[in-house]
């Protein structure tokens, strides 16, 4: 063994922006625009905020951004509810100020991608509108899903089809001369009607809308809930269990038409312009069947997400992510967290580590250190695995989820909806620490009258950029050299898994011809393979063991391909 991590940590030069396999071991970085960064100083992170730190980013070493969304909005569900596509939220910017910004990223070597949300609008977009102050059965009503209600009255909902943010997925109208008028569906909140996805302009609309930003330059987009949008028009009561593509709302067969026209409008851009799906789907063959070729590029596998910190899960994950996604030819992504889930740094801190949002509480014992150091043990578990890999911004920092927000700063549908059982997603969206002891800790200008849109803990002096930056040990350090590493270390990226044999609790395995990965998560030190040199490591080696929680990058002196008495870590674990 070679103790120590290499020297050199400066990012490789940035991928050639004509590199048309791009996506296929992207890191792609999640920016939620309003907790980024301030520019303005009105305690709302903005466009000019993330434009004065694109730096941060490139230095970071990510080929691209991912955009939460920007456009107009009411801000009922964070900008999930979008009045207009082609405009972006004042609180935000402008829309000549993100084309500056795609730019500007552009010439970092830094891509961008857009989140577009087609399952609905928001109750304050010009069709809704429009449907509202048009009778029943008009045109207008056309786009989305008006009914009447069931009973003599019609005062009973239309189906019994719940919100995914609680409470019914109905909402009734009134008509012109006030008296109550037909229901309309939306699986969210109220304010994000769902459109009606066999109505020939709801699709036109949404191409039209992909061009205009891939007009603007932006290299790929994020597609939000992207396995609801078509629904049963006879629109039936949930059944307890349904056949593959017969659930009246989710994964049903006519999705993947309208991916390929999508696809269609994507591969008529120079360079690949890549779909990525958000996709929650148990069923590992049907989530494939968005990526074959003239589908979607990528989606999320939120499979290895919601894993608890566990050796043989985490294996079962990664296999069946592999088997899916091989007979189509598209790569796996690896993500361990977003703007919708329990920070990572919580989640393995916490005996139950496994993620479901029915499950997710406040409260629940957490040891945080314990959380931190497995979380950098995942990050490079996820970078060192076939495919591209997702940051969600503040998980380079070792963030944790914020579990005591005030109850009356809290904004997310999901806490206010569940009258507050549901503790929501606020506590992944607290505004970033860049610099200094206190709030705002940079996010904000110095001066300003703003106040962060959600409070910061006060010990995230320790957590900010600045403080981080100048400490070796930190977990920007880590992510800055796991990313420089991944970039010029040819077995990692794209391309085959080769699972070494090794001891209960512990994952090794092989990429490339010379590069090995080994993650403890058992709860003792176990003995790294031999003839290896280590590239960097989780957590300090301790008299050269790997100590528990633990991943290490090695550098095998032959190549693993031809060796047939390599051995991963055997011994040890528990
Ligand atoms: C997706 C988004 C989430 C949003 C929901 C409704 O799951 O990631 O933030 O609330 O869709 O648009
Ligand atoms: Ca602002």
């Amino acid at each position: 063994m070679t103790d120590g991590v290499l020297a050199d940590t400066a990012p490789a030069p940035t991928a050639a922006t004509t590199d048309e396999r791009w996506w296929r071991d992207a890191v792609i970085y999640q920016v939620y625009v309003r907790s980024f960064a301030d520019g303005n100083g009105d305690g709302i992170g903005d466009l000019a905020g993330v434009r004065s730190r694109l730096h941060y980013l490139a230095d970071l070493g990510v080929d691209a951004i991912w955009f939460n969304p920007w456009y107009l909005s009411p801000l009922a569900d964070g900008g999930y509810d979008v009045a207009d596509y082609r405009a972006i939220d004042p609180a935000f910017g402008s829309l000549e100020e993100a084309e500056r910004l795609i730019a500007e990223a552009r010439d970092l070597g830094i891509r961008t991608i857009v989140d577009i949300v087609p399952n609905h609008v928001s109750d304050q977009h010009a069709w809704f509108q429009a449907a509202l102050a048009s009778p029943p059965g008009s045109p207008e009503r056309a786009r989305f899903w008006f009914h009447p209600g069931r009973g003599d009255d019609g005062d009973e909902m239309p189906n019994n089809w719940v919100s995914n943010f609680s409470g019914p997925a109905w909402t009734r109208t009134r008509n012109a001369d006030g008296t109550p008028g037909e229901w309309y569906l939306h699986l969210f909140s109220p304010e994000q009607p769902d459109l009606n996805w066999s109505h020939p302009e709801v699709r036109a609309e949404h191409e039209a809308v992909l061009s205009f930003w891939f007009d603007r330059g932006v290299a790929g987009v994020r597609i939000d809930s992207a396995a609801l949008l078509v629904k049963d028009p006879s629109l039936p009561e949930i059944p307890a269990e349904s056949l593959p593509g017969q659930h009246p709302n989710t994964d049903r067969d006519e999705l993947h038409d309208i991916y390929r026209s999508w696809r269609a409008v994507a591969d008529s851009y120079p360079g690949t312009r890549i779909l990525v799906g958000e996709i929650w789907l148990p069923d590992a063959e049907r989530f494939a069947k968005y990526l074959r070729p003239d589908e979607l590029h990528t989606a999320f596998n939120f499979d290895f997400l919601v894993r608890p910190w566990d050796a043989a899960s985490l294996k079962t994950s990664i296999d069946a992510t592999l088997a899916a996604h091989a007979p189509v030819g598209a790569p796996a992504t690896w993500v361990l967290s977003n703007h919708d889930v329990t920070r990572p740094v919580t989640r393995y801190g916490q005996e139950d580590s496994a993620f479901a949002f029915a499950t997710k509480r406040e409260g629940t014992p957490t040891d945080l250190d314990l959380g931190r150091r497995r979380a950098r043990a995942a990050a490079l578990l996820c970078a060192a695995l076939p495919g591209s890999v997702y940051i969600y911004q503040g998980e380079e920092l070792g963030l944790e989820e914020v579990q005591d927000l005030p109850p009356d700063r809290r904004q997310d549908p999901m806490y206010l909806r569940s009258g507050g059982t549901d503790p929501g997603r606020d506590g992944c969206r607290v505004p970033l620490p860049w610099a200094g002891t206190g709030s705002p800790f940079g996010f904000s200008p110095a001066g300003s009258t703003g106040e962060p849109w959600l409070p910061q803990p006060s010990h995230w002096g320790e957590l900010t950029v600045e403080a981080e930056q100048q400490d070796p040990d930190s977990m920007l350090s880590l992510y800055r050299t796991m990313l420089a590493i991944r970039r010029g270390e040819p077995g990692l990226g794209d391309g085959e898994l080769r699972w070494l044999p090794s001891a209960d609790q512990v994952l090794a395995f092989a990429r490339g011809l010379r590069f090995i990965c080994v993650v403890n998560l058992s709860g003792a030190p176990i003995a790294l393979p031999a003839d290896c040199s280590l590239l960097l490591a989780s957590t300090e080696l301790a008299g050269g063991l790997l100590p528990p929680d633990t991943t290490a990058w090695l550098l095998s002196e032959r190549p693993t391909t031809h060796d047939r008495t390599l051995r991963g870590p055997t011994e040890g674990g528990e």
